[in-house]
C-alpha cells in the first residue's frame, strides 16, 4: 500500500516532470500522481512507461487535464522551455512566463490549501510570478530553488572529507542561477565549522562554488538536459509537505527584506513555508545575496505590467 493518500499533479511531462513522477512513485510520497502536458502523445507514453514501475509501490499514475491537476495537494510546474547549451536560466524568462501565466489561469479556481511548487526556470522569477498570478498565500507558492545546488555542493564536500553527505550541512543561497552564493561561514560537519575540518583557501572555495554552479551546464552540454537531481530534490520537498515534516530546506520563497523570491533556508510543512529560518551570514555573503536579489528584481521589473 502507498505510504500516504493524497494527490500530486505534475504539469509538464518532459524530462524533468517524468523523472519527478518516477522519484515520487518509488518513494511512495502519495497514492496518486497525475501527469499533464500539451503534448498528449508524449504524456500518454510517459504514463505508460511509468506504469511499468508502479508494481514496486502501488502508486497510481495517470494522464489528466487541468481539471484533474487543480484537485491536487501539490501542483508541480515543470512545463516550459529548457536551457540549450550556453543559455542561462534567465534567458528562458520570456517563453516560460507565458507558459506559466496560461497554466495558472487555466488552473483557477485552485484549492485554497494547495501548494504550488515551481520547478521550471528561471525558478525564482517564476515563483514570484506564480505568487502574484495564483492569488494563493505567498507561503503556499514555493520554488525548488537552491536545494539542488546545495545537494551538489554537499556532494563535492563529502567526497573531499570522505564522510557521508548527510553529515554535512552546507547551503547554496540566493538565485538558482549564476548569482548564487555559497554560505561558507554557516557550513558545518556535524556541528563543527566546515572550514575548521576542511581549511580551504579562497581559491579552492571559489573553485568548488564554480563547479557547483556550472554542474547543470556541464551535464546539459552532453545529454541536453538534467533530470535526476532535480527530481530527487523535488521529491524531498513533496515529502516534507505531505508528511508535514517541518524540515529546514533551502527553497525559493518570498523574502520581505529583499522584495523578491530567492533561496534561503525555510521551515517546510503541510501549509507550505511556515517561516524563514535565520542564517548568520558574514558581510561578504550578505553582499552577494544583495547582488543576487538586485539582479532578480531587475528582471521582474520588466514584467510587472503583465502580472
Ligand atoms: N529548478 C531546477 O532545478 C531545474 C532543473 C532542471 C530543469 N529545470 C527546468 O525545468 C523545465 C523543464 O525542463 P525539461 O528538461 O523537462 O523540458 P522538456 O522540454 O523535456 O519538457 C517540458 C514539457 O513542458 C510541456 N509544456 C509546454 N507548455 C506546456 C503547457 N502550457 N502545459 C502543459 N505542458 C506544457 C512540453 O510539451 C514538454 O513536454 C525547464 O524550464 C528547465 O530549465 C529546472
Amino acid at each position: 500500500m502507498p505510504a500516504s493518500s493524497g494527490l500530486i499533479s505534475i504539469i509538464g511531462a518532459g524530462s524533468v516532470g517524468s523523472a519527478i513522477a518516477y522519484s515520487l512513485l518509488l518513494r511512495q510520497v502519495v497514492a496518486d500522481i497525475v501527469l499533464v502536458d500539451i503534448d498528449h502523445d508524449l504524456c500518454q507514453a510517459q504514463v505508460q512507461d511509468l506504469t511499468d514501475a508502479t508494481f514496486l509501490s502501488n502508486v497510481r499514475i495517470r494522464q489528466g487535464g487541468v481539471e484533474d491537476a487543480q484537485k491536487a495537494d501539490i501542483i508541480i510546474i515543470t512545463a516550459g522551455a529548457k536551457q540549450r547549451p550556453g543559455d542561462t536560466r534567465l534567458d528562458l524568462i520570456d517563453r516560460n512566463f507565458k507558459v506559466l501565466k496560461s497554466i495558472i489561469l487555466s488552473l483557477q479556481p485552485l484549492r485554497t490549501d494547495t501548494i504550488l511548487l515551481i520547478v521550471a526556470n528561471p525558478v525564482d522569477i517564476l515563483t514570484l510570478f506564480a505568487q502574484r498570478l495564483s492569488g494563493l498565500p505567498k507561503g503556499q507558492v514555493i520554488g525548488s530553488g537552491t536545494l539542488l545546488d546545495s545537494v551538489r555542493l554537499t556532494g563535492i564536500l563529502a567526497s573531499k572529507l570522505k564522510v557521508s553527505e548527510t553529515s554535512i550541512h552546507a547551503l547554496v543561497i540566493g538565485e538558482h542561477g549564476d548569482s548564487q552564493c555559497v554560505a561558507w561561514s554557516t557550513a558545518t560537519v556535524h556541528g563543527t565549522p566546515l572550514l575548521k575540518v576542511l581549511p580551504l583557501t579562497e581559491a579552492e572555495r571559489e573553485e568548488i562554488a564554480m563547479t557547483t554552479r556550472m554542474k547543470a551546464e556541464a551535464i546539459i552540454k552532453v545529454k541536453g538536459f538534467t533530470s535526476y537531481g532535480v527530481a530527487a530534490a523535488t521529491s524531498r520537498i513533496c515529502e516534507a509537505i505531505i508528511f508535514d515534516h517541518h524540515q529546514v530546506l533551502p527553497l525559493s520563497h518570498w523574502q520581505e527584506e529583499w522584495d523578491c523570491c530567492l533561496s534561503l533556508p525555510a521551515v517546510l510543512g503541510r501549509d507550505g513555508i511556515i517561516s524563514s529560518f535565520p542564517l548568520d551570514l558574514n558581510e561578504k555573503e550578505q553582499s552577494f545575496l544583495a547582488e543576487s536579489a538586485k539582479r532578480l528584481k531587475k528582471v521582474v521589473e520588466g514584467y510587472v505590467e503583465e502580472l
